[in-house]
């Protein structure tokens, strides 16, 4: 079940936050290595038969040359492509393919723009699982598409944009009970994403950040990452929370164009286009979370161009080191975008989130090094 029978939006998943509050607490006291499972007194399964390869525990940076060409002195990156796959996929998908086993799913589902299927191909071979993946055809990395095919996941391509992919996925998900769908409509993605804002938190001497940029697609990481700074304040590890920044691709901005025009509703985008396929999605599945996770957080959803985008991917290869695919790099196109409109001061701390490598996506670079 991944809706509620009543009203039809999408599940969450709950505890018992003053229950839980000193045992989170004394397990973050012990010193041990940063990891999602390090978290797994606040996640909805046991890590006792954990099917993991090593996610979470991804640097974060921080910016010397980049920060300092935007006049900002206190920026971070949270290097994502250091997952074992190479994206913050990985994070949501050992929780959602350890909770698979848990319910004795033998095959898993997703539509994808390709770092889910990656993903979700990889923890489902380790778990020895039948993946079954949906793609927009034509229209995703190939970096991603080779890693879905050779961690041997059944692949079939769908006719349009992700969008009809995933409305094909629920659909047969919804009449085949043999397939579970671990799209980040699966609360158990979420809480497996949810760890990168605690890692955080850990990571700068138990600070939280000002402000906080994730590129925005589907929606589910912005979601899930907010719900891992307000379950921080409700355990008191903090009484701070910061502002949550998401960043779509100006081709594909169904979010920000809602909050520009103070709508309640996303209208969906039949046609999204940018050269970051991983965020080419016109109607995200979890718009009422993160339109929530905006306005709690005092935020806001912005816009980057497609050149903006590149140019921030170039900027972090070259000032920085770290090559992000142009999904990913449009967290810091949206943080130069967002200085200049004045949404963020020079001295605040901010951290952008990088949320996959540049190896899967070469194409694209190459074509903007015109190579
Ligand atoms: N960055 C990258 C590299 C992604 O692959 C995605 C989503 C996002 C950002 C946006 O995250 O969807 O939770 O808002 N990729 C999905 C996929 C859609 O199928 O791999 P989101």
């Amino acid at each position: 079940m991944y809706t509620c029978p009543r009203c039809g939006d999408l599940l969450q998943i709950g505890y018992d936050y003053k229950l839980l509050a000193s045992q989170v607490r004394a397990s973050l006291n012990k010193t041990g290595p940063l990891s999602v499972w390090r978290y797994r007194k606040i996640l909805p399964v046991s890590d006792e038969k954990a099917v993991s390869i090593g996610e979470g525990g991804t640097g974060l940076p921080k910016s010397a040359r980049l920060a300092e060409s935007l006049d900002m002195r206190d920026v971070y990156f949270k290097n994502e492509g250091q997952n074992p796959t190479g994206s913050f996929k990985d994070r949501g998908m050992t929780v959602a393919i350890t909770r698979a086993v848990e319910i004795g799913a033998k095959k898993v589902l997703c539509a994808s723009t390709g770092n889910t299927s990656a993903s979700m191909a990889a923890y489902a071979a380790k778990a020895g699982l039948r993946a079954v993946v949906l793609i927009p055809k034509g229209k995703i990395a190939m970096g991603k598409l080779l890693q879905a095919v050779v961690h041997g996941a059944e692949i079939s391509q769908v006719e349009g944009s992700f969008d009809k992919a995933l409305e094909r996925a629920r659909r047969m998900a919804a009449t085949r009970k043999s397939l579970y769908l671990v799209n980040s409509l699966n609360p158990y993605r979420i809480e497996g994403q949810k760890t990168m804002a605690f890692e955080v938190w850990e990571q700068l001497g138990r600070r939280i950040p000002d402000a906080v940029f994730v590129p925005v697609g589907n929606a589910g990481n912005i979601s899930a990452i907010w719900k891992g700074f307000q379950e921080m304040k409700k355990l008191k590890l903090t009484n701070r929370t910061p502002r949550m920044i998401g960043v779509q691709a100006a081709g594909a901005a169904p979010l920000a164009d809602a909050y520009a025009k103070g709508r309640e509703k996303v209208v969906a985008w039949p046609h999204p286009e940018t050269i970051a396929s991983a965020i080419r999605i016109g109607a995200p599945a979890s718009w009422k979370k993160a339109l929530r996770a905006v306005k709690e957080s005092k935020g806001t959803i912005i816009r980057a161009s497609d050149d903006e985008i590149m140019t921030a991917q170039r900027l972090l290869a070259n000032h920085e080191g770290i090559f992000a695919e142009p999904a990913s790099a449009a967290s810091v196109a949206g943080l130069a975008n967002a200085k200049k409109l004045k949404l963020v001061k020079s001295r605040e701390l901010v951290v952008c989130v990088i949320t996959g490598h540049g190896l899967k996506d070469q194409k694209a670079a190459a074509n903007f090094a015109a190579l």
